[in-house]
């Protein structure tokens, strides 16, 4: 059993659920998303000083509605209930849940009638503006609970049992939109559960650096290094744990952007002094790729090749046990909670080039699998990684390929480099890299007239992308000022030669997605 101190965060399928363990984290807090139907020994192995229910898009008398898990209820352990959280606890501990007149959804304040609770022990104010996203409504109070806060909609706003450290609130405290939500989430985690803190990555580094040890021995490790932060964490944080036992592994696919594979091999000589081998696989790559236009099928052919590169160099070292992997949080939580509908809806294959090969008998290593991106990127400073790499862009797996519309030939990606290479060196010389999330060039499959000189020019179209967005997973493009397109466009068709025209994407995503491809 876990000696870690840790929270579980029961998931019943709220939109918001991620938000609640990342707030909780950034509490210095362990804590594990656990969907509310897991097996109970999954709850009981972190030994948890207290849960909190998420809330869900459910009704607690609905037929299949999510119910609580006995876990919970037997536990003597705190429990904060969040919006179908709340009405979870009340239900099962016998008060009354109604279907509410009408939805109360976005903004509100609440009135604190009971402040005298060690849940509103760190508030200021007796009204708070809440974000509130709930059909349902607790109607009466289970025994032994008081209510603690009211709004216009919800006479139960907040409720508790103090005595026993039950509490439930009927708004999100995990939303920026409720300005104090952190500070009720402290109270909870800190007032009632007791929790002391301290969780951080220099505390993840020590901690995973003797669960790696442990778990590989004296076997050796393979990682394939891609430049991007997670794989380069994972990179340090195993060297720093098993040195000479790991093997990197670089492959240059010929598509990645100007420069690059120069220097992620630099960078990883100077920074890490790891055993690196780095492969220049352009040719065979460009080859597989001769001809094909087709999204999913570029995809395809890169992942495949580049598992099968990563397989005969990996076969070269002789007897290796291990695959160490970049694998994140949120794709251990979207993983688990996977139905088949949203595999039905996947809307194109992310190839992680440097990801698994899926026939290879490798065991895997994968120290960040319970971190965030945000936690991630702190574990790398901490480990004294440069800044360049802990806070770059992320790249996708098969590169370039999928920003190149159409065919891909050398020469059409040397002209993409080139754009590229203008546009991201104009956003860090206006301070604007920093200010987007992720920015990048898109050759497109078009000729369009020009005029140089006096010279009809008919040439390629280049088109800029930089969007802001927190988890990728909705995005907005970024609002570049006016001068600073101008002089990316300006260069773009001075410099590259075929380009005559920049145009700038403005769509956000939905219903876009960030590449083009
Ligand atoms: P989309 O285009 O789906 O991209 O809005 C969301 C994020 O994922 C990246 N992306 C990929 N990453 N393999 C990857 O490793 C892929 O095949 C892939 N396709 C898109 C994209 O760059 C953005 O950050």
């Amino acid at each position: 059993m876990s000696q870690r101190e840790a929270v579980v965060i029961l998931d019943f399928g709220s939109q918001y659920s991620q938000l609640i363990a990342r707030r909780v984290r950034e509490l210095e807090v362990y804590c594990e998303l656990i969907p509310y139907n897991a097996p109970a020994e999954q709850i009981t192995r972190l030994n948890p000083l207290g849960f909190i229910l998420s809330g869900g898009p459910a009704s607690v008398y609905a037929k299949d509605a999510p119910h609580l898990p006995d876990v919970v209820l037997n536990s003597d352990k705190p429990v904060l209930g969040i919006c179908y959280g709340m009405q979870l606890l009340t239900y099962h501990l016998g008060g009354k849940v109604d279907p509410g007149a009408e939805r109360e959804y976005g903004p509100a304040d609440i009135d604190i009638i009971n402040a005298d609770v060690p849940l509103f022990g760190r508030v200021e104010g007796r009204q708070l503006p809440v974000w509130m996203s709930h059909g349902d409504r607790v109607t009466e109070l289970p025994a032994g609970f008081r209510p603690l806060a009211k709004s216009k909609n919800s006479p139960y706003a907040a409720i508790g049992h103090p005595e026993r450290g039950l509490y439930g609130l009927q708004f999100h405290p995990e939303v920026t939109h409720t300005p104090q939500g952190k500070e009720l989430l402290r109270a909870f985690l800190v007032d009632v559960c007791g929790c002391s803190g301290g969780w951080t990555a220099g505390n993840f580094i020590d901690e995973s650096t003797a669960q790696v040890r442990a778990q590989v021995g004296s076997g050796q490790v393979v990682c394939g290094l891609s430049g991007g932060v997670d794989s380069s964490v994972v990179a340090a944080l195993l060297h720093r744990a098993i040195g000479d036992q790991l093997t990197c592994i670089f492959v240059n696919t010929g598509l990645m952007r100007q420069d690059e594979p120069q220097q992620v091999v630099q960078t990883f000589e100077k920074e890490m002094h790891a055993r690196l081998i780095a492969v220049d696989a352009t040719e065979d790559f460009l080859g597989a790729l001769a001809g094909v236009t087709d999204p999913e099928a570029k995809r395809k052919i890169i992942g495949e090749k580049f598992v099968r590169i990563f397989e005969a160099e990996a076969r070269k070292l002789g007897q290796v046990d291990f695959l160490a992997q970049g694998t994140l949080y949120p794709d251990v939580i979207e993983s688990a909670s996977r139905d088949e509908q949203k595999v039905a809806a996947k809307i194109k294959t992310h190839h992680n080039v440097g990801g698994l090969p899926e026939d290879m008998h490798f065991q895997l290593v994968e120290p960040l699998r319970y971190l965030f991106k945000d936690e991630v990127r702190a574990v790398g400073e901490a480990l004294g990684l440069p800044k360049e790499i802990v806070w770059r862009h992320p790249f996708p797996g098969p590169g370039l390929a999928v920003r190149l519309l159409g065919d891909i030939t050398w020469e059409r990606l040397e002209t993409l480099r080139a754009a590229d290479a203008i546009f991201i060196e104009e956003l860090w010389a206006s301070g604007w890299y920093h200010r987007t999330s992720q920015a990048f060039v898109v050759l497109l499959p078009v000729q369009s007239v020009g005029v140089m000189g006096d010279y009809r020019t008919y040439g390629n179209v280049a088109a800029i992308r930089a969007v802001t967005t927190d988890d990728f997973m909705t995005a907005d493009w970024a609002r570049l000022p006016a001068d600073l397109l101008a002089r990316v466009s300006n260069r773009i068709v001075n410099e590259v030669a075929g380009v005559t025209r920049v145009v700038y994407d403005i769509s956000s995503k939905p219903p876009a997605t960030i590449e083009w491809e």
